[in-house]
């Protein structure tokens, strides 16, 4: 079982940081465990634009990326839980998703094998999001980046959670289903992948 956590928010202790440590409760109550990588702590480049995957499906820019690139590849379920700013992804997680169009260039430009440890479009991506506002239109934007982020990855988008009105510190937590909700989904995500008797 692979399951890598990413914490897309720039606030430390913010409301998506406690949606996905309810989500991995609830991996741990299954017997899972996953690899938590916080995003603020990573130094990632804004893609530029430069056109040097087109041809190998390689990024040419050298930061963290790197490291996050290997653990896409061997992850069998990638959790991201990030909130909406201006209604899409907040900098730091859109920087990373852009970074990723290696991998569209690999599957669709050259139509190669993702090179992953799972077999082929076996992976599943998962959102839990949150904003502020309460409004219908929210999180169209960011699942709409979120499905085309993991097709990419060639994952499926299995999941998502996403809670409006949800805008200072700790408000999810006050919220009457949230966090019952993500660590319920990460019992069920990590029943799935635990070997079969
Ligand atoms: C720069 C910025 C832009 C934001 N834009 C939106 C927005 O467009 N829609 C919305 O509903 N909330 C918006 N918010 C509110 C956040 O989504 C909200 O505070 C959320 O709870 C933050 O989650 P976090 O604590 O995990 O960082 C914005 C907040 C910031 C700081």
């Amino acid at each position: 079982m692979n399951i890598t956590a990413i914490y897309g928010s720039p606030r430390a202790g913010g409301n998506t940081d406690s949606l996905m440590r309810a989500f991995l409760s609830g991996v741990r109550s299954a017997g899972g465990k996953a690899r938590e990588l916080y995003l603020r702590n990573f130094r990632v480049y804004p893609c530029t634009e430069c056109g040097g995957c087109d041809q190998t499906g390689c990024c040419v820019l050298q930061d963290d990326m790197e490291v996050l690139y290997s653990y896409f590849q061997e992850s069998d379920v990638l959790v991201l839980a990030a909130p909406v700013f201006f209604y899409g992804f907040g900098a730091m997680t859109k920087a990373m998703i852009d970074r990723c169009q290696c991998f569209w260039v690999r599957k669709y430009r050259l139509k190669q094998d993702m090179h992953t440890e799972r077999p082929s479009g076996s992976g599943r991506g998962i959102l839990l999001s949150v904003g502020g506002s309460g409004g219908s239109r929210t999180f169209e934007g960011v699942l709409l980046s979120a499905r085309y982020f993991f097709d990419a990855l060639d994952m499926s988008f299995a999941h998502h959670l996403t809670y409006g009105s949800v805008d200072e510190a700790g408000a999810i937590l006050r919220h009457p289903t949230a966090c019952a909700e993500a660590e319920s989904l990460g019992r069920k995500v990590a029943s799935e992948l635990q070997p079969k008797a």
